[in-house]
């Protein structure tokens, strides 16, 4: 497969509704100052010389807007965007097609670029740096290589774990390298207060408030519990209330602090099975049954934020608050040894 549709995790009008809540101007877009004041510089400074910007590489946790990061460069740039991802492009042919059908000044969004394969990230690096695609026909003494000229175009890749990009790729990315990270409660509320009124809801201040506190800090998360808000909302006929948010976050089992059931269950793992680490990464996921990339992209980064677990060089500790948030007391020979 090449260009794929951008895989949300959502199907129907969800979908569709995901994709409305994006902004579609900077100033809708909120928080990640830095990166933004950069951008707009690179852009503008793209657009006086005629030129479509310099290569882009985003990371950080899933959730933080890397996608509607080059959504957004899209509309201010005027270019067209084609997505796909790292599992997506699986043969070298799936690259030269999708390189192939790229016009001038287009921007192709590849996500999960850290699970692109060596030989695709071969054909990628002249691509890149000087608009070539070599594509080699056939095998042993009869094989030729051919080159292509691409026309001038903007690669914008998204990773949630850049340690696994090949140097040789990561230093292509002559335009920048941004980390995103974590929104504060207050940019998330204002995040999900434009969603709202997309929406049509009209919730209270302090029912934005306690979406934001629960949200991992994270837009995407922050309006999905806004959707499921909204569908509580509407089925149980109440307004949209600090407690009628409490009560649906509750029922997603989302507790008060914003941790979900994984998490909890991590927690206890470290603390219950494991007498509070150091415990190996791989340990915990074959505990659970999760995967270990999952725990380490999705669950880690929020409770690491939070200071409930750190990492050392022997593996995941809990901290003193991770006790205290699971109402355990603190075993006496850990007492006054932990973070
Ligand atoms: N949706 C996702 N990220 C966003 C952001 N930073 N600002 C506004 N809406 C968003």
């Amino acid at each position: 497969m090449s260009i794929e549709p951008e895989n949300t995790g959502e199907t129907g009008t969800e979908r569709y509704l995901d994709s409305a809540l994006r902004p579609t101007r900077w100033d809708e877009y909120i928080g990640q100052e830095h990166i933004k004041q950069n951008l707009q510089i690179l852009l503008a400074a793209a657009k006086e010389r005629s030129h479509p910007p310099e290569h882009l590489l985003f990371y950080g946790p899933p959730g933080l807007g890397k996608t509607t990061l080059a959504h957004l460069i899209a509309k201010e740039t005027g270019s067209q965007m084609k997505a796909s991802s790292g599992p997506a492009i699986e043969k070298v042919g799936d690259l030269a097609s999708i390189l192939t059908n790229l016009s001038a000044g287009d921007i192709l969004f590849i996500d999960e670029a850290h699970r692109l394969n060596k030989m695709i990230e071969e054909i990628l690096y002249p691509a890149m740096e000087s608009g070539m695609l070599n594509i080699i026909i056939g095998k042993g003494p009869g094989a030729r290589t051919i080159q292509i000229d691409l026309p001038p175009f903007t690669l914008i890749a998204a990773t949630t774990r850049i340690a696994l990009l090949s140097a040789p790729l990561r230093s292509r990315f002559g335009g920048g390298t941004f980390r995103l990270e974590f929104y504060t409660e207050e940019e998330i509320a204002r995040i999900i207060r434009r969603s709202a009124t997309l929406l049509q809801m009209d919730p209270q201040e302090e029912a934005l408030m306690e979406i934001a506190h629960r949200s991992r800090l994270t837009p995407r998360i922050a309006n999905q519990y806004l959707k499921r808000v909204r569908d509580y909302v509407q089925v149980k006929k109440v307004p949209i209330s600090q407690k009628t948010v409490v009560e649906a976050l509750s029922l997603l089992e989302i507790d008060e602090i914003g941790l979900s059931a994984v998490d909890r269950k991590i927690l206890s793992c470290i603390i219950e099975t494991f007498h509070g680490g150091p415990v190996g990464l791989s340990t915990i996921a074959s505990a659970l049954s999760e995967e270990e990339a999952t725990i380490e992209d999705v669950y880690e980064p929020y409770l690491m934020r939070l200071g409930l677990i750190t990492r050392t060089p022997r593996g995941r500790v809990a901290t003193e608050r991770a006790y205290e948030h699971l109402g355990h007391d603190i075993p006496k020979e850990a007492q006054g040894t932990l973070l």
